[in-house]
Formats: C-alpha cells, structure tokens, sequence
C-alpha cells in the first residue's frame, strides 16, 4: 500500500506536527534532516509534502496529497472544497480588525476603508455587520496601511499583540480564533478512509 501523502505547511506547523509524529512512534529522522528536499517519508506510512500554507490547500483540493496541515487562516480565506477534520490545537492565534489607538473606529458616516491580507474573510466579516466597507488587499506589514494614511483599519492575524502595539494600533473586535487544521481531500476520504480514521485517532489520543 502506498503511504498517507499529508502536505505541511513549510514552518512552525512543520514542525508541532512532526512532534505529533514522533509521540505516535514514528520516524521522523528524515524530514528533521531534510536538507532542501520537499517529499520525505516519516516512518512506511506516511510521506510528507512541505508546501506554503495556500498551496498545502490547493494540493489537497487537487487530490495529489491525500491530507494536509494548515491554519484556520487560510482555510477562512480560501473558497477550496476539501474536508476538514481536526483542529490541531497549536499554532493559535487570532483574526482582529484593528485601528489606529483611541480612533472611534465605528464612529462617522463614511465609508471605511480595511486592509488586509485576507479581504474574503474582511468581506465576511462586514457583511456579517451589514457594514459597507472598501478593502484594499496587501501582501504583509499590514499595520503600515492605517500608519501611511491608506486605511482606517486592518483585519489581521494577531498573536501576542507586539506587532500592533509597537505601532500605535490596537484591537478594536475579535473577528475570529484560529489554529492548525487537519484537512482531508473528499475523495481520499472515502477511499482511504481506514487509514485517514487511525490516524485521526491517533492524534485525538495525543490532542
Ligand atoms: C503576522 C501578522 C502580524 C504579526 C502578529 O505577520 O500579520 O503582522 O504576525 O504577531 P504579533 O501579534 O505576535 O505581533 P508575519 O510576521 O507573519 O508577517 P507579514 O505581516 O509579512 O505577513
């Protein structure tokens, strides 16, 4: 049988699902001396696809990697048709729409201007406030948008809240909790589904 491909998103997630790996009494000797190489075995059962978290979703999708490992970011942001089966629970952090310190935010009758990395999940999130808003997609650094005058507020990924408060910002709503996913190509599922169910237990045991 062939192994469980599962696409990691390259990083911080790598590496508290390799942990995971290592509690289960697998090998992941390879992939923690990986060099440049993308697809690496852990154990006979599995294999490992380093990926960036979009693409950890889109080679879900495509069904090229049976099962993946990506934030809820990126996940609330992509339209991508895959299962999801697992919060992981590492990597937490948060969404926020952010603003200026003391700005009223909410206050005045013109139309606020959002920049963000994520304007599907900024959309979602005004629509769900019947707030008519403008969003202006930015790549990273976000908080500069607000600091250079071209946004009245970001939406955001916030984990301790350094970034923010080293440039005058500050949390003006919770949009969303966030942690590593475990998400599941459809059709893998159903053809893979004993293995796919082991190993979901395995990791609910450890969870
Ligand atoms: C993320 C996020 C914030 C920062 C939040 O950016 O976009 O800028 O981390 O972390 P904190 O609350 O602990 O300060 P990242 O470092 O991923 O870079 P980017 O802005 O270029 O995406």
């Amino acid at each position: 049988m062939k192994p469980l491909r599962i696409a990691l998103t390259k990083g911080r997630l790598e590496q508290k699902t390799l942990d995971l790996f290592d509690r289960m009494g697998l090998d992941t000797s390879v992939v923690r001396n990986k060099g440049r190489r993308l697809i690496l075995p852990v154990g006979d059962s599995i294999e490992v696809v380093l990926a960036k978290a979009a693409d950890v979703i889109t080679y879900v999708e495509h069904g090229v990697c049976d099962l993946g490992v990506v934030g809820k970011d990126t996940i609330a942001e992509s339209d991508g048709s895959f299962y999801e089966l697992l919060d992981l629970g590492f990597g937490k952090c948060r969404f926020a729409l952010a603003a200026p310190k003391d700005a009223d935010f909410f206050g005045g009758y013109a139309t606020k201007t959002i920049a963000s990395k994520y304007p599907n999940v900024s959309a979602t999130y005004f629509a769900q406030k019947n707030m008519d808003v403008r969003i202006i997609k930015i790549e990273g650094s976000v908080e500069l948008a607000p600091l250079l005058g071209l946004s009245d507020g970001i939406v955001d990924i916030v984990e301790t809240g350094s970034t923010l408060k080293e440039n005058g910002l500050e949390v003006v709503e919770e949009v969303m909790p966030i942690s590593a996913r475990l998400i599941a190509n459809t059709a893998a599922l159903k053809l893979r589904k004993t293995e796919i169910e082991e190993l979901i237990e395995k990791f609910e045991t450890l969870l």
